[in-house]
């Protein structure tokens, strides 16, 4: 049997670190409200040069190098993005395959908000198990920042921006695959989040000007998020006869502090097990889950053959939950 393994695992952060009291001296907000309600600190903003291509491009090569494959070994690009470089072509996937000197090869862009690095995960699994593709490179890389109203203190504060890659390979060791993906969206939620296309028609929403920038109802999403998550994360488990305890680390989407420690608290998993970055990225979209195993992957914790659980919940509605164990 052909089963999916994440080989190797890379990251990216950009160099500008911006702390919360930055934005006290713009916004009506402080340190203390940022902290309290969301967890976060710090988050890093990528340069006017630099691209979410630019990221994807150095966390994926770093991923491949950690693979021990060759770029010419890759057969499909995925990225998942909601920051791209273009508006819609040509995709990021192309931007970074061409970076890596991949050519003739499949590229192409998902758009799944913060729930991109499951989706991604559930497409290699498939192409891989389906023996259409062997070795697959996922990126979630994303330059938040160029999507942000930076005069709404609701949702400027609570991202940033940075890039996670990973290798995907067959393998026939079920101890080291990718053991289940579980990915799902309910569109009659699409205005919690969302980046308004602004067209001269749609210029104008109610005699107000919207901005081409994240806009989000936080608190319901806050709350639809932390149901959502706690019932797809206790499903997962069951039907795969896995209890809590068994799992070594428990990689949440990292938006709020508030929004991991509910989850994590249903579920009873230990302060080792869980895996909290968002205090100092913030909240990178689809980067995040790969930024937090790479954090884990690098503090020499996260060993090969360990059982790691991710959830997302973001923008669509969509959310996913994987179980997975980590390395070849
Ligand atoms: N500083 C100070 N006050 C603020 C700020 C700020 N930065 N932002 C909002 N407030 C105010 C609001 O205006 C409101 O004031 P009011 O009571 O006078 O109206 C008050 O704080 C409370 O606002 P809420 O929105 O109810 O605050 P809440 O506790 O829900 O926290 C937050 C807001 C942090 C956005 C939270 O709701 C959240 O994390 N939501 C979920 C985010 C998420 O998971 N998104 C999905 C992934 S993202 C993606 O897919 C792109």
């Amino acid at each position: 049997m052909k089963y999916a393994c994440l080989k190797s695992i890379a990251s990216y952060v950009p160099k500008r670190c911006v702390k919360n009291s930055e934005f006290e001296k713009t916004l009506d907000t402080t340190d203390e409200w940022i902290q309290k309600r969301t967890g976060i600190q710090t988050r890093y903003f990528a340069s006017d040069e630099e691209n979410t291509s630019d990221l994807g491009f150095q966390a994926a090569k770093l991923a491949l190098d950690r693979s021990g494959l060759q770029a010419s070994d890759i057969d499909l690009v995925i990225v998942a993005t909601l920051s791209p470089d273009y508006l819609n072509m040509p995709s990021t996937a192309c931007l970074i395959s061409a970076k890596l000197g991949i050519r003739n090869k499949p590229a192409f862009d998902i758009s799944t908000a913060c729930s991109g690095f499951i989706y991604l995960l559930s497409l290699a699994k498939a192409f891989i198990e389906s023996n259409t593709y062997n070795n697959i490179l996922i990126i979630g890389a994303e330059k938040v920042s160029s999507v942000l109203d930076f005069t709404d203190r609701g949702t400027c504060v609570l991202f940033g921006d940075g890039a996670g890659a990973a290798v995907i390979t067959p393998t026939t060791d079920k101890n080291h695959s990718i053991l289940d993906v579980h990915i799902s969206a309910d569109g009659a939620y699409n205005d919690f989040l969302f980046t308004p296309r602004v067209t001269k028609k749609s210029e104008f929403i109610q005699g107000q000007s919207i901005p081409q920038c994240i806009q989000m109802k936080g608190n319901e999403t806050f709350k639809l998020g932390v149901k959502t998550l706690i019932s797809d994360v206790e499903e997962i488990l069951q039907k795969n006869e896995i209890l809590p305890s068994q799992v070594d680390f428990f990689i949440p989407h990292q938006a709020n502090l508030r929004i991991i420690s509910a989850v994590g608290e249903q579920l009873k998993f230990s302060s080792e097990q869980v895996v909290i970055t968002v205090q100092k990225y913030g909240n990178t979209s689809a980067a995040s889950i790969p930024m937090a195993m790479n954090d884990v992957y690098e503090s020499g914790r996260l060993k090969s053959g360990n059982l790691i659980l991710l959830d997302a919940f973001g923008g669509g509605v969509t959310w996913g939950s994987a179980l997975l164990y980590f390395g070849g």
